[in-house]
């Protein structure tokens, strides 16, 4: 069948797709001797490569059971693990009807759409977000509602007036997305003061809170905020955990932890979509896990990160322009960097010339936006390429604002 004829048959989720601009950017940066500071990537430096292939023995002990089809909801010990190792963040020990491992935390947001949204209904995120985030909802065919962010998060005390007006509008709000800890793209963590009143307007006005949470064990300093779960009573919120930033993106395992009907509902839609999360994952994962390698592994990635981070500031406080405004993240991975008057889409043509890349604000806008700021990820570029990298920048800087 020819090309055209294919076309003419596909839905229209599957006409609207086009390659994402950004990968077509992040393409220009595949070249030898680019310093990346593009893709949020962990450090693969610090894979725990040993304790990860000590751990894989239990397929040894276990491979009649690993090499099966698991159940829908997870493989039982990880989720045991889970509920007791995430206990203090969570309030609680969850129960396992509330708990689901996903592959990767990115098909919970897939999954909970299943569950949750009609084509065209809203979604609130904040601007700026989690492109990823905004891809799957896309596929959800998902409407976007934007409430604007500052050092403290999401500006909660816009809601009920963004909300109130959509709804006059006849738009239906299917729930909040909310990346609460060293937000993705902007490193900002929503202050506990706003998550309380982020749960109160929840409960006020009947839509859940889809909290993101794949970075909040990642905190180099400054003091923990309790999750938005903890506080609550009510089953507004829906919280979802990644192994990806803390062990390893690789593993594709993570999890989600909402009311027990919710949960149930997402295990009916996960069963449709891939059976289960690779068992052969998740029993190494947990193993890695039993062994206590996971309580070892964090202070050291805290620690790792913790320098790449300020050798970033460093070198940021150094050679970018007065004008830059940036603060410095107290964990995850980025920086989020407004350069007043600056095009960051043509400063990065400039900048993958130099042989730098980062990721353009607009990026992550759904309705446009950010056109001056640009994402730095400290996590990847190896320390000796975080100075060199930071002047590669500065560079392009000075030859596109011609000064
Ligand atoms: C905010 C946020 N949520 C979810 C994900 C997806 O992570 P994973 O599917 O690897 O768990 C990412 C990945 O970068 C992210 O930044």
């Amino acid at each position: 069948m020819s090309e055209k004829a294919w076309q003419e048959l596909y839905s229209e989720v599957g006409a609207a797709l086009k390659p994402s601009p950004i990968r077509e950017l992040l393409k220009l940066t595949k070249k030898p001797g680019m310093i990346s500071f593009a893709g949020g990537n962990p450090d693969p430096a610090i894979f725990p490569v040993k304790e990860f292939a000590e751990a894989t023995q239990i397929f040894r002990e276990k491979g009649e059971e690993v090499l099966q089809y698991g159940m829908t909801e997870g493989f039982e010990p990880l989720k045991g693990f889970l509920a007791n190792w995430m206990a203090p963040k969570m309030g609680r020990v969850t129960q396992p009807e509330e708990m689901l491992i996903t592959t990767g935390s990115q098909q919970v947001t897939d999954l909970f759409c299943s569950v949750m949204v009609d084509p065209g209904d809203t979604v609130i995120v904040e601007e700026p977000t989690y492109p990823g985030a905004l891809h799957t909802m896309k596929n959800h065919r998902v409407r976007f509602l934007g409430v604007p962010c500052d050092e403290n998060g999401m500006q909660v005390e816009l809601l009920p007036d963004i909300i109130r007006k959509a709804r006059a509008e006849g738009r239906k709000i299917k729930f909040i997305y909310t990346i609460v800890n060293f937000q993705n793209p902007s490193g900002y963590t929503l202050s506990e003061n706003r998550r309380r009143r982020l749960l109160e307007i929840s409960i006020e006005t009947g839509i859940p809170i889809y909290e993101d949470d794949p970075y909040g064990l990642l905190r180099y300093n400054g003091t923990d905020q309790p999750t938005i779960f903890s506080m609550d009573t009510q089953g507004m919120v829906l919280y979802a955990g990644s192994f990806s930033k803390i062990l390893a993106p690789g593993s594709r395992v993570g999890w989600v932890v909402a009311p027990k009907d919710v949960t149930r509902k997402m295990v009916m839609v996960k069963q449709g979509v891939d059976m289960c999360t690779s068992v052969v994952a998740q029993a190494a994962v947990y193993e890695y896990c039993r062994l206590g390698y996971l309580d070892g592994h964090l202070p050291k990635i805290l620690d790792h990160y913790r320098k790449k981070r300020d050798a970033m500031a460093t070198a940021f406080r150094e050679v970018l322009p007065e004008n830059a405004v940036y603060s410095i993240p107290e964990g995850g991975f980025f920086f989020w960097i407004r350069l007043p008057g600056i095009d960051t889409k043509e400063l990065f043509y400039k900048a993958v010339e130099n042989g730098v890349a980062f990721v353009i604000g607009e990026s992550f806008y759904p309705s446009g936006g950010g056109k001056d700021y640009l994402r730095a990820c400290f996590t990847f570029a190896q320390p000796e390429e975080i100075g060199e990298g930071a002047r590669r920048l500065a560079l392009a800087i000075k030859e596109v604002s011609g000064k």
